[in-house]
């Protein structure tokens, strides 16, 4: 499979990490995931119903199990919302949003609704979460979750993101889960190796800025913002986390989880970042048997 990556991506790819087993886990099959949504049940009840197919717990998130079951869309439980797949890594970020109930949260680019649904399990169905996406076909999946996991406080906006910046100090915590090139999920499918070019990595970036841009305005001061994406590029990751620190009063916090990772670059290709995206958490497949995730915790 690796042989039929594009040149240009293979040698970005080894810029980033030249690792053996960095390229090794790009390979290789990945660990399906899921997160048990205490909205619908009890965790140790579902843990005890479903120890059968339950394996090792996603040592970073209290409700995330790895599963070992082929068939996962059969399972009842599934069905009912009772359980939700979700990859291992992409359940970071609510873990730090510090959400309480009776919150206002907005989550910027929102759909299909994973992490709306665990915001919304962390803040007990009390107070608000605004799910936004641009996209009317990605509305649909992101109601469709909302609903069957039963959460009662998402209101759903269909708009771009950037247009959320005039609601200015509102929201007590704010996720920007951004657009991406999707590097990090080449292990689930190829076809994400497939279409990326440079470009489309510089054109993200723009637009990744100016969402990240507008997710700091709508937050409250002192709230917590979340910036994460499922890609390796530093152009969609430290660049971005570095624009919003240059212009802005934010702060960048450490991520204490039991993960392994690396800082965020502070240099790349001739460029330097401050060295505060140190602070990011930079996640390669190959430290935890997981798929690829940059994720970084600021504070207004
Ligand atoms: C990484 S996905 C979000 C995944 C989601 N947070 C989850 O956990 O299920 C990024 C989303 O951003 C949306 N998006 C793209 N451009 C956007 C924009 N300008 N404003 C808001 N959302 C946008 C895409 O439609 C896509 O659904």
């Amino acid at each position: 499979m690796l042989e039929d990556l594009n040149p240009a991506l293979f040698e970005r790819l080894s810029k980033i990490d030249r690792s053996k087993e960095f390229f090794e886990f790009l390979e290789k099959p990945l660990r399906k995931s899921v997160r048990i949504n205490t909205l619908k049940a009890d965790l140790d009840y579902v843990v005890n119903r479903l120890s059968g197919i339950l394996e090792e717990k996603v040592p970073w998130c209290g409700e995330g199990y790895y599963i070992n079951t082929e068939n996962f869309s059969a399972i009842p439980e599934h069905q009912l919302g009772v359980i939700f797949s979700q990859s291992s890594v992409s359940m970071i970020p609510p873990v730090i949003m510090e959400l309480k109930p009776g919150m206002l949260v907005l989550d910027l680019c929102a759909s299909p609704g994973a992490k709306t649904t665990q915001i919304a399990q962390y803040m007990n169905n009390e107070g608000c979460v605004v799910a936004n996406d641009v996209k009317i076909e990605r509305i649909n999946m992101l109601v469709s979750n909302i609903q069957k996991c039963g959460v009662l406080i998402a209101k759903i906006t269909m708009m771009d993101g950037r247009r959320f910046a005039r609601f200015e100090n509102r929201f007590d915590a704010v996720l920007v889960d951004a657009p991406c090139s999707n590097l990090g999920m080449i292990r689930r499918s190829f076809s994400h190796a497939k279409s990326w070019n440079i470009k489309m990595s510089l054109d993200l970036s723009k637009l990744q800025k100016e969402l990240l841009m507008t997710g700091y305005r709508c937050l409250k001061p002192g709230g917590v913002l979340v910036y994460s994406t499922c890609t390796f590029e530093p152009l969609e990751n430290e660049e971005v986390v570095d624009f919003l620190l240059r212009n802005s009063e934010a702060e960048i916090e450490k991520i204490d989880l039991p993960i392994k990772a690396i800082e965020g670059f502070t240099e790349f290709e001739g460029k330097s970042y401050l060295g505060e995206v140190r602070r990011c958490l930079r996640i390669h497949p190959q430290m935890n048997d997981t798929e690829g995730f940059f994720v970084a915790k600021l504070r207004k």
